[in-house]
């Protein structure tokens, strides 16, 4: 049975080969859809089984979201108050919501995953790379993988977030149970593992040995690399082969030239350098370098919490010096490159018909009219 979305004014395509300028743009044209994957491309007035007209508006693909921590309890809304009147952001936050978290049923967390999911398809992200890390016992951590692997296959498990309570003082413990025990635990409900590689959180060393433990298990691995400042961790992210380094916020000339000769995707999560009025990445260096790069929004209850990837991209233009065109592929095929998932972020013969549609007759509207809600109707598979 075909589906064909009709009348698209601009359809953003992502495929070089099959249309115009970077992002493959084809005018006036139908998407048609079979099997939940692109079936053909055609010239507007397409005869199908079922479908909608576009009425010349613009498709794109799906948002990629390739790092979320989604499943929490509790509010920090105060955190983020006091951040606006002048305080820092600190990693120690996070124990707040491990607490709330931690006495919140499986059916609760289920609920409000339910709610944020269903919020993120709303604003046009069709895969969400979900992590654990709010949790920090083995029972609580393979709970919280539990929880996102219904909502997802990119689960990320992130016992490394911070050191819990109960091991204050005893850092190297609390690494020693993450990489043994805690890992035997999530191996099978989990598709990647990262860590928080900051001051405050784990050292270069700890999140080594963890990830290390992970690789040897055939696990992928990522890293929360230089948020808060500058440090190891994006070129720890390069060493160890990891998909991503997420944040990078902070870069020497030596983790651009890393990044730029490895396959780890810089990721930026520019709603977090909003939310804790950080200074936002120096993307233009890094894309200029040759790294490939990504937009995720980080969507958490501490320094982020928004899943708007347009909001990400409008930052990302406008505060990030990204083109708009560069902003979008970042968030949809950067995005699939950070998982490691060439079968999303594009819309050619072929690929999993993900899709937007936008109230809009051009993909340009992210950025021109920010805020708006722009995402008119969403398509998974
Ligand atoms: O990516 N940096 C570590 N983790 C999250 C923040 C989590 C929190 O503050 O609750 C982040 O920004």
């Amino acid at each position: 049975m075909t589906y064909a979305i009709d009348h698209i004014g601009l359809l953003v395509t992502n495929d070089v080969e099959s249309g115009d300028g970077p992002l493959g743009v084809r005018r006036d044209v139908a998407l048609v859809i079979d099997g939940g994957r692109v079936a053909a491309i055609e010239p507007a007035g397409v005869h199908a089984d079922d479908g909608v007209d576009a009425g010349g508006r613009c498709v794109m693909p799906g948002f990629v979201d390739s790092h979320t921590h989604l499943v929490f309890a509790g509010d920090r809304s105060d955190e983020f108050v006091a951040r606006m009147a002048g305080a820092p952001y600190r990693a120690g936050g996070i124990t707040t919501t491990v607490d709330a978290t931690r006495a919140a049923s499986d059916d609760e967390l289920t609920r409000l995953l339910d709610v944020r999911v269903a919020e993120s398809r709303r604003n046009g992200i069709t895969t969400t790379e979900i992590k654990s890390g709010y949790g920090l016992t083995v029972d609580h951590e393979a709970r919280l993988l539990r929880v996102a692997g219904a909502a997802t296959t990119e689960t990320t498990f992130l016992g490394a977030h911070v050191v819990p309570a109960e091991y204050a003082g005893r850092p190297d413990d609390y690494v020693e149970l993450v990489r043994t025990s805690m890992l035997d635990a999530v191996a099978g409900s989990c598709r990647w593992v990262d860590a928080f590689c900051e001051v405050g959180a784990f050292d270069a060393d700890q999140c080594r040995a963890i990830l290390t433990a992970a690789s040897g298990r055939g696990l992928g691995t990522r890293l929360h690399a230089n948020q808060l400042g500058h440090g190891p961790g994006v070129q720890l992210a390069v060493e160890l082969g990891c998909a991503s380094a997420d944040h990078c916020t902070y870069l020497t000339d030596a983790d651009i030239e890393a990044l730029a000769g490895s396959s780890t995707v810089a990721t930026f999560l520019p709603a977090t350098d909003f939310s804790t009025r950080q200074p936002y990445p120096d993307a233009r260096r890094v894309i200029d370098a040759g790294a490939t790069v990504a937009l995720a929004t980080n969507c958490n209850p501490g320094s982020s919490y928004t899943s708007s990837m347009s909001f990400c991209i409008a930052l990302a233009v406008r505060d990030m010096h990204m083109t708009i065109e560069e902003a979008v592929l970042a968030a949809t095929v950067g995005g699939a490159a950070a998982l490691r998932r060439p079968d999303l972020g594009r819309l050619s013969v072929g690929s999993r018909a993900d899709a937007i549609l936008l109230d809009a007759p051009s993909y340009t509207h992210l950025v021109y009219r920010p805020g708006m809600p722009l995402i008119a109707r969403v398509w998974q598979a």
